[in-house]
């Protein structure tokens, strides 16, 4: 079966066509990044736009890559929540009228499920149910209990920032820019450890939930009192950053031992951070991370998740009903 996959639930359009016998045939990924940058964040309306401009070029692109044509492809995935609704609305009704043309099944993916399946499109690691999920990118931070596809349990989530968002917000305040998660992490690396202490958020109470919103005011604070320089900056992202992966090792290795779970795949674009990368190697179990290039936003994930849900008979009917808001 070779699905064709599309992602547009933020600031990227992925297309992608996943072939249940040969695996990944064709990836396109067109990113925003430098369309919103000016603005310091996603602005919906231009991202529905640039959706609308580059989805139909990513597909004829994506069937040159696989050398395939439309007639040869057996069923429509596209991302149907969560995200921005306009966004949403763009790949869902492009996806959804052109299984209806072509007479082909189509199926809405969640997103965070594209995610928490993306580390299986490394065909060189096979990863067996159950594991434990840890799910991190700029709108979620969450640990999942996966024992089948489908079959999900939420074990704890965020009560405020997200922790791409915190890595994000604290980049903005620092002047890194945007999107400054990864460009916080790489000045990480020249911080001096030890040059401050920063909190670790809910850890002493039990539960599997996460805060960030203090940790970026306090790193807020930091810079305010400090004397501004390069190397003040770079000290203040190691403490963050090192805060911020403590907990999220202190939370992984409970969530294992409260699943009895002696897997931990990591998924979201937060899982491309470096040193919580090494951080989570030292868990006793076998830590799983998608290819750094399916950490963030792709249509392979979507086309991947799809492919499964189609080939267990899961289809949809003919209306177009994305879902901002949708829980896993
Ligand atoms: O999964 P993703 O591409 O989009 C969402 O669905 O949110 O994740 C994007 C988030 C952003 O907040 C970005 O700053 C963060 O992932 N991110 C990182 C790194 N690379 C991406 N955060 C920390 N360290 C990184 N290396
Ligand atoms: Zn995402």
């Amino acid at each position: 079966m070779k699905v064709l996959g599309i992602e547009s639930s933020c600031d990227e359009t992925g297309i992608a066509i996943y072939d249940t016998d040969k695996g990944l045939i064709a990836d396109q990924l067109y990113s925003q990044v430098a369309l919103h940058a000016e603005y310091g964040g996603v602005v919906p309306e231009l991202a529905s736009r640039d959706h609308i401009q580059k989805t139909t070029p990513l597909i004829k692109a994506a069937l040159k890559e696989s050398g395939l044509s439309f007639k040869d492809i057996d069923g429509i995935a596209y991302t149907r929540g969560p995200g921005l609704i306009g966004a949403l609305m763009v790949g869902a009704s492009i996806g959804r009228s052109l299984a209806w043309g072509l007479g082909i099944p189509a199926v809405g993916v969640h997103h965070m499920e594209g995610h928490l399946l993306a580390p299986m499109l490394d065909e060189n690691q096979t990863i067996d149910f159950p594991f434990v999920a840890l799910l991190v990118s700029g709108g979620h931070t969450m640990l999942v209990e996966v024992k089948a596809i489908g079959d999900y349990r939420i074990m704890g989530e965020s009560l405020d920032d997200a922790v791409g968002e915190a890595f994000d917000k604290t980049a903005k305040m620092l002047g890194l820019g945007y999107p400054g998660g990864p460009v916080l992490a790489a000045l990480a690396e020249k911080g001096e450890p030890g040059a401050y202490d920063f909190p670790r958020p809910m850890i002493r109470q039990g539960g599997l939930d996460f805060s960030y919103s203090g940790l970026k005011t306090f790193a807020l604070t930091t810079w305010n009192s400090s004397t501004k320089t390069e190397q003040v900056k770079a000290n203040i992202s190691h403490a963050f950053q090192e805060a911020v992966v403590d907990t999220l090792f202190i939370k992984c290795k409970r969530a294992l031992k409260d699943a009895e779970a002696k897997r931990l795949i990591i998924a979201g674009g937060v899982g491309a951070n470096k040193r919580l990368r090494e951080k989570l190697q030292e868990l006793p179990a076998d830590v799983f991370f998608p290819p750094m290039k399916y950490c963030t936003d792709n249509g392979a994930m979507i086309a991947y998740a799809g492919a499964l849900r189609l080939q267990a008979g899961q289809t949809e009917p003919a209306e177009i009903q994305p879902k901002p808001r949708w829980s896993l």
